[in-house]
């Protein structure tokens, strides 16, 4: 068996090809069911984020599972395998399993460190878990990084400074609001009539930032009403006009800053909708939406100047240097965590020879229990017997103690095999199964 990933990120596949191959939340169990339906696939968890889709999996022969899994997601996206395989990774084994503690922890961010990718794991483990799609191995490994990726946050300064995609996008609109006076740095938005569209997580973020930013008032515009006034509630201190998203070409007209992060599957704004109204001087939109909000279509559109997710990396780029140095202080401690899992996974190897050695010794002991108690006739009180079964059954639970833990202690796989073949040997177990035929 072998623990493999393969996916694809914003570091090997750009937001057009992202895009066709996230998977909404409720597509989750029939994508879950299609993987495990597979022979060769035995577990299988997905993380879809606006930034990666990748695919863990426990496949019976590493070759053919992976074939599997890059089979599903050539269908799933409509993308033909030869348009789609440049874009993918795989990992195996080790490697599967320090890239998800790197990934949980944020090191594979492209805001380096950001926090919403431990909410994305945990969401993995829950659908997982919920469709059943994973047993014991991916379990174990998928709930060690969930705890890796809140150890990086608590023993490094990784997660501090509130990083994210919205603090991200915010500050690319600085930038680029800064570059169109001239200058090569973030400037205050205090002046710019800013809308935002959505009111889910990421706005939510969006709002904070802007406040952080000097931003004081803002459009909220939502498909529901009500959601957008819950989340404007949270920010007494900011004038947020909520509306519904049919009022979208208004907010367009009135804003010269509109940022889009709605969970829609197709654009909502789109050259022949700007091509309806009448552009007031300048435009600026920033879609941190995947699949996009907004089509590449606007951008021959005069007056509009159109970001997406990808775009931001001119922002993170700029800070990401300190970061960096702080990421080294996150890579000992998720060597530890892979290492513990691995050592985890190794002993696994042992279990079949406990497994027939505790059996064996079990069917000695009820064996010779049976023949003692007969002997002892009906004198023998109840609460007599039961004192001499638990005698039986500790005596072999202590026997059993120190091989089990020696056999499943890390060592190296030929000196863990040269003990489970001693055993095996000694114990006769294989002849021991034999016989029980
Ligand atoms: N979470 C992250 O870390 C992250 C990071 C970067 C980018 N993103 C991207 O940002 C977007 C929003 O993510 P989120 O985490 O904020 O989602 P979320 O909390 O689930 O909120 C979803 C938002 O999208 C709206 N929406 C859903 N379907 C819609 C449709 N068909 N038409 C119009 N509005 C629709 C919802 O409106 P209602 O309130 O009416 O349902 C809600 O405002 C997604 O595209 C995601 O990929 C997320």
């Amino acid at each position: 068996m072998h623990i493999a990933v393969v996916g694809l990120s914003h570091r090997t596949a750009p937001v057009e090809i992202r895009e066709k191959l996230s998977i909404p939340e409720q597509n989750m169990k029939i994508s879950l069911k299609t993987l495990t339906g597979n022979e060769q696939v035995l577990e299988a968890s997905i993380l879809s984020t606006c930034n990666r889709l990748e695919i863990y999996t426990l496949v019976r022969n590493q070759e053919k599972g992976i074939f599997a899994v890059k089979d599903f997601l050539s269908s799933h996206s409509g993308l033909p395998q030869e348009e789609l395989n440049p874009h993918l990774f795989t990992f195996n084994q080790e490697e599967a399993v320090s890239h998800l503690m790197r990934v949980a922890a944020g090191l594979d961010s492209l805001v380096l460190g950001e926090g919403q990718i431990l909410s994305q794991v945990k969401k993995m483990v829950r659908l997982g878990q919920e469709y059943q799609s994973m047993g014991p191995i991916l379990n174990r490994l998928l709930t060690q990084a969930v705890s890796t990726g809140k150890r990086v946050r608590s023993e490094t300064n990784l997660g501090t400074g509130a990083v994210s995609i919205s603090s991200a996008a915010v500050e690319l609109a600085q930038l680029k609001l800064g570059q169109a006076q001239g200058l090569d740095e973030l400037v205050s938005l205090e002046s710019e009539k800013v809308a935002v569209v959505g009111a889910g997580r990421m706005s939510r973020l969006l709002l904070q930032h802007l406040q952080a930013k000097g931003c004081s008032g803002v459009t909220l515009l939502n498909r529901t009403l009500k959601r957008a006034e819950g989340l404007a509630a949270d920010f007494p201190d900011m004038r947020i006009d909520c509306r519904l998203l049919d009022q979208l070409n208004n907010a367009l007209v009135t804003s010269s800053l509109v940022f889009t992060s709605t969970a829609a599957e197709e654009p909502i704004i789109d050259a022949s909708r700007l091509k309806t109204i009448s552009i007031n001087g300048s435009l600026r939109l920033i879609d941190i939406g995947v699949p996009r909000n907004i089509s590449a279509d606007v951008e021959a559109m005069p007056g509009v100047e159109s970001h997406d997710v990808d775009d931001l990396q001119e922002v993170v780029s700029r800070n990401q240097e300190a970061r960096q140095q702080i990421a080294l202080q996150a890579e000992s401690l998720l060597n530890e965590e892979g290492r513990l899992f691995l050592e985890w996974w190794e002993s696994l190897e042992a279990v079949p020879t406990i497994n027939k050695l505790r059996a064996s010794l079990e069917s000695i002991r009820s064996e010779e229990l049976m023949k003692a108690l007969s002997r002892m006739g009906p004198d023998f009180s109840a609460r007599e017997r039961k004192v001499v079964e638990a005698l039986s059954k500790g005596i072999i639970n202590k026997i059993l103690h120190t091989p089990v833990t020696k056999l499943r202690a890390p060592q190296t796989r030929s000196e863990r095999q040269q003990a489970l073949l001693a055993v095996e040997t000694l114990f006769a177990l294989d002849n021991s199964d034999q016989q029980d035929d």
